[in-house]
């Protein structure tokens, strides 16, 4: 990836869903607006006595029995109006307005854990962005209250299955990083909810990505990769095997193979020397390893058992070899390559072709035959 690349990947990384999300961004706005011209408000409260304080509580307690129907009421009174148990709540018009939403939480300044034990948004107020402002508004809160020098970086929360989407959204995560210890035993566990932990940066956001943020993210880089990877270019095949009659081969420079060059390919120097009187100055020029091959074939031909490999197996007289072999190898053949000066690119290519022929003569024939043998010798 260029550093230009990396750069807007870095860029487009540090944006958070919201941001990447224009529908969700348009909605934070005008919830920006609304807060800015006053007619949205955010109040922490608990049960002080309070009439106003009070009053809210109540509304409340209203919201959270409609929103969450399953919850025993009489529960949600109880830690409503619990004194350790602090709500954040939304107005909306003022002073005098609606309550809109709420998140009721109870801290755990030793344990540096809050645990959310409620949050809704009213029926007509739903999917505009309420339920992430209010929650954001609770990060920001908690990362500037202490208690004894205790903050509270983890927010914990059992979430209703129709609430886990909602949640990851707002940064919480299935998988608890907070040591058991501190949690278990504090906070209330309830059956069929899904335990999930929002770990807060020093920002106040937090500190682990969602899942959906590193999808998003993830999608983000791939798009990127994409956008320079050059593995979606198609280049035009190689044209010189086309006016090929069958059978004779072309010898094509790596290099020269569309495609290969732009994918950073550079030529290596010869890694080798050809140490043998027929392969010239040794170089391994075609020229010096066809003088080599032809020397090989013809030192291999002299042997007392190469007379099985000179020629083609008859398929007169052995009819079934060519079912068996289908890949069949002979000395005139390999004679007939190096003479093409095109089939054999590399040694290894020859070498290749010799091991092939030794192996036929082994599959085709029983180890007491003498062709298994003259192989073998
Ligand atoms: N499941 C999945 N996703 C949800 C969701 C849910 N139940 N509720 C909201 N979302 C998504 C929204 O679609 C939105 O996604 P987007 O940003 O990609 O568009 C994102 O979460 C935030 O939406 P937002 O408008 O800020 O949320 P909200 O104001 O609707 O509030 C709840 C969300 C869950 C608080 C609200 O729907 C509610 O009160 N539900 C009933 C009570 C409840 O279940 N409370 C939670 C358990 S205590």
């Amino acid at each position: 990836m260029s550093t230009q690349g990396l750069q807007l990947a870095e860029r487009k990384l540090h944006h958070s869903p919201g941001q990447e999300n224009k529908h969700a961004d348009r909605r934070q706005q005008h919830l920006d607006r609304q807060e800015e011209g006053g007619e949205l408000l955010f109040k922490l409260i608990r049960n002080d006595g309070r009439e106003d304080h009070m009053q809210w509580l109540i509304d409340l307690k209203n919201l959270y029995s409609k929103q969450l129907p399953n919850m025993p009421k009489d529960y949600i009174v109880r830690l409503v109006f619990d004194r350790q148990h602090y709500s954040l709540v939304a107005l909306k018009g003022g002073l005098n307005g609606r309550l809109i939403a709420g998140i009721t939480y109870r801290p755990f300044y030793t344990q540096s854990l809050g645990e959310i034990a409620f949050c809704a948004v009213s029926a007509h107020e739903q999917v505009k962005g309420y339920g992430t402002r209010i929650m954001n508004k609770l990060k920001e809160h908690v990362m500037n209250d202490t208690e004894g020098g205790e903050r509270l970086d983890h927010l914990i929360t059992f979430a209703d299955n129709n609430a886990v989407g909602y949640f990851s959204k707002q940064g919480f995560q299935k998988e608890i990083v907070l040591d058991k210890e501190k949690w278990s035993g504090y906070i209330k566990e309830y059956d069929g909810g899904t335990l999930m932990e929002c770990v807060l940066g020093e920002s106040g956001r937090p500190a682990l990505p969602s899942n959906s943020e590193m999808k998003e993210q993830k999608s983000e880089v791939e798009q990127i990769v994409q956008s320079l990877s050059k593995d979606k270019q198609l280049f035009n095949g190689l044209e010189v095997f086309r006016s090929l009659p069958e059978g004779e081969y072309a010898r094509v420079d790596p290099k020269d193979i569309p495609g290969v060059k732009e994918l950073g390919f550079i030529p290596n120097d010869p890694p080798f020397k050809i140490l043998h009187s027929s392969a010239g100055d040794g170089t391994p020029t075609t020229e010096n390893m066809h003088g080599f091959m032809r020397e090989m074939v013809r030192i291999v031909s002299q042997h007392q058992d190469a007379w099985p490999f000179r020629e083609p197996v008859d398929s007169n007289e052995v009819p079934d070899y060519y079912d068996v072999i289908k890949d069949p190898v002979d000395l005139s053949l390999i004679s007939r390559r190096i003479e093409s000066q095109r089939y054999y690119a590399n040694l290894h290519m020859f070498a290749a072709d010799f091991a092939r022929m030794f192996n036929n003569a082994r599959v085709y024939n029983g180890p007491d035959t003498i062709y298994y043998k003259a192989a073998n010798r």
